[in-house]
C-alpha cells in the first residue's frame, strides 16, 4: 500500500521509500517550488547521500522526480543549496536567454575507504540547463576548498545591493558561520566570520541567511542568520552589510525556530516570488534517534512549510512562524466548541491522528492544563501549559511506542516559556500521524515532536488539574492525505 503503512505522514513529505535528512536547494522557479533532500539511494538507514528532488506548486502536493545528483566515486553529495542564475554569470548557459539553475553542495570526500574517518569536505556546484530535470557536476570542482575536514552545507543566494552571490557555511566544530563572496559561482573570496555565538554545545550544521519582513510592514525587513546545532536549531536578528553580519539581540539571548526534539537542518527557500513571506522547511528528526525510528520502507519526513515574519518585543526580534497557507485547502469537515470548562477532563467530540486543531484557552492559574491528542486509556501525548511558570510542554512519554530506542525513550518531552496574551493561550496544532506541530501564541513559539502511536489512538481530551480553565474556542479539522 502506497503511504498507508503504520506511522506514514498523510501531509508531510516523506519518500516513498528510503532514508532522508536534511531538505536541500530549497528553490522556486517558474510555478514549482523544488525539494531537493539528502537521500540514501541504497536503503533505510544514512549512506551513500545523494539529493533525491520532488516538485509542488503549492509547497503541499509533491511530485516525486528522478534522482538529482548521485554520490559518485569519489563524494558523497552531502547538503547545500540552489539559485537561479538569472544573468547567466556562471556561463554554463548553452544558448542565449538559458537560465541556469545552479547547486551548492558539499562534497564529502573520502580517499581511502577503509578510513572513513579520514575525510574532507570541499564546496562543489553542478548546473542544469533543463529547468532542474538533469544535473551536470562542473568539471571545474570543487569551487572552495580550505582543506579543511569539516567545512560544509553552503546556502547560496544573490546580494542585489551589492550584486554578487553569498555563500553561507559552517566550520562547525569551530562554532563559526563563514560568508564568502562571488561574481559568478566559481571563484569565492572570503568576507567574514560569525561566532562562537548563543549555543555551542554541539556542532554546528546547515546555516542560512535571509531577510525576513516585519510583522504588519511591506519592505525586506530584518537579517535573520539561523543554524543548526546538534540536536536543534538557534537563529539571530540583525543586519547583513554585504560583508559582516551583526546580531542585534541580546547576546546572551538564545532563540530556537523550534523548542520541540524533532525540527532541524532547517533552510528557506531562494527566488520566491515578489511579496511573498520566506518560507522555512526542516527535518522533522533527530540525529540522536533518527535511525532508529520504527518505520518502513521509507525513514524521515520533512516539516510543514512555514511562512516566515518577525516580530519586536522589548529589545528583541522573534521568528513568527505559520504552516504555509494552502494547508487550509486539505480541511474536511469542522468540529467546533465554544465556551466550555474544565477543572478535571473533557472529551472532545472528534477523533483522528490526522488533523488540524485550533483552540483559546484560558489556563487555569495553578497546575498544568492543557490537551492530550492521540488519546485513549490514559495514553497520549500531553501538550500542557503552567500558568504559574509560563511553560508550554509537550510530553510524548506515554504514547504508546518509545522503547524502539534508548536514546527516543530518553528524550520525552521538551519546554519554551510562553507568555500569555491578554491572559489568553492559543494553540495551533497538526497532527499527522506521527508527527506534531504545535504553534503556540500565534506563531511565536513551535514545537515539533515525533511519536509512533498505536492507530487506535485517537481521541481529544482537554484536561486543568488544579483549578478550571476556560476553553473559548476549539476547532478541529480532518485534514486529507496529499498522497490521493
Ligand atoms: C545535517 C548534516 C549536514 C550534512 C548532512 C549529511 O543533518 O549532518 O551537516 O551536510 O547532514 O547527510
Amino acid at each position: 500500500p502506497t503511504y498507508k503503512e503504520p506511522y506514514r505522514p498523510q501531509y508531510h513529505f516523506s519518500p516513498h521509500h528510503n532514508w532522508t535528512n536534511d531538505p536541500n536547494g530549497l528553490v522556486y522557479y517558474k510555478g514549482e517550488y523544488h525539494l531537493f533532500y539528502q537521500y540514501n539511494p541504497m536503503g533505510n538507514t544514512w549512506g551513500h547521500m545523494s539529493w533525491a528532488h520532488a516538485v509542488s506548486k503549492d509547497l503541499l502536493h509533491w511530485q516525486p522526480l528522478a534522482l538529482a545528483i548521485p554520490e559518485d566515486e569519489k563524494n558523497m553529495i552531502f547538503s547545500g543549496s540552489c539559485v537561479v542564475d538569472k544573468n547567466n554569470s556562471s556561463g554554463f548557459a548553452q544558448k542565449p536567454g538559458q537560465i541556469p539553475l545552479i547547486a551548492v553542495y558539499t562534497a564529502h570526500i573520502i580517499p581511502d575507504k577503509s578510513k572513513p574517518d579520514d575525510y574532507m569536505q570541499t564546496q562543489h556546484i553542478a548546473y542544469s540547463l533543463d529547468d532542474g530535470s538533469t544535473w551536470t557536476k562542473y568539471s571545474g570542482n570543487p569551487v572552495l576548498d580550505l582543506h579543511k575536514k569539516d567545512f560544509r552545507d553552503p546556502k547560496v543566494f544573490w546580494y542585489e545591493r551589492g550584486k554578487k552571490w553569498i555563500m553561507v557555511t559552517v566550520l562547525p566544530n569551530e562554532h563559526i558561520v563563514q560568508f564568502h563572496g562571488s561574481p559568478d559561482l566559481k571563484t569565492w573570496t572570503h568576507l567574514s566570520d560569525f561566532g562562537p555565538a548563543g549555543d555551542v554545545s554541539g556542532i554546528w550544521e546547515c546555516p542560512d541567511l535571509l531577510q525576513v519582513p516585519v510583522d504588519g510592514h511591506t519592505g525586506k525587513g530584518k537579517w535573520v542568520l539561523m543554524n543548526s546545532q546538534q540536536f536543534t536549531m538557534q537563529y539571530f536578528v540583525g543586519e547583513f552589510d554585504g560583508t559582516v553580519f551583526h546580531n542585534e539581540n541580546p547576546a546572551d539571548t538564545i532563540l530556537r525556530p523550534d523548542y520541540g526534539p524533532d525540527f532541524y537542518a532547517g533552510i528557506t527557500y531562494n527566488n520566491l516570488p515578489a511579496g511573498q513571506d520566506p518560507v522555512l522547511i526542516g527535518w522533522a528528526n533527530n540525529w540522536k534517534y533518527a535511525q532508529a525510528i520504527p518505520t518502513s520502507p521509507w525513514r524521515s519526513a520533512m516539516s510543514l512549510p512555514r511562512s516566515l515574519q518577525l516580530k519586536k518585543t522589548g529589545n528583541t526580534w522573534t521568528l513568527l512562524q505559520h504552516p504555509v497557507k494552502a494547508l487550509k485547502n486539505l480541511r474536511g469537515a469542522v468540529v467546533e466548541w465554544k465556551n466550555k470548562s474544565t477543572s478535571s477532563e473533557l472529551v472532545f467530540p472528534a477523533k483522528g491522528q490526522v488533523l488540524e486543531l485550533d483552540a483559546e484557552l484560558i489556563p487555569a492559574t495553578a497546575g498544568n492544563c492543557g490537551i492530550r491528542l492521540a488519546a485513549d486509556d490514559g495514553l497520549g501525548i500531553i501538550i500542557s501549559y503552567n500558568a504559574a511558570t509560563q511553560q508550554l510542554s509537550i510530553d510524548r512519554s506515554k504514547t504508546g511506542n518509545i522503547h524502539f530506542d534508548n536514546q527516543f525513550a530518553a528524550v520525552t518531552s521538551a519546554t519554551a516559556r510562553v507568555p500569555l496574551q491578554a491572559g489568553k493561550l492559543s494553540l495551533h496544532a497538526f497532527l499527522d500521524k506521527s508527527i506534531l506541530e504545535v504553534y503556540a501564541n500565534d506563531g511565536a513559539t513551535v514545537l515539533t515532536t515525533q511519536l509512533f502511536p498505536a492507530a487506535n489512538l485517537d481521541g481529544i481530551v482537554f484536561f486543568s488539574e488544579e483549578g478550571t480553565t476556560k476553553i473559548l474556542s476549539t476547532r478541529v479539522w480532518a485534514l486529507k492525505s496529499i498522497w490521493q
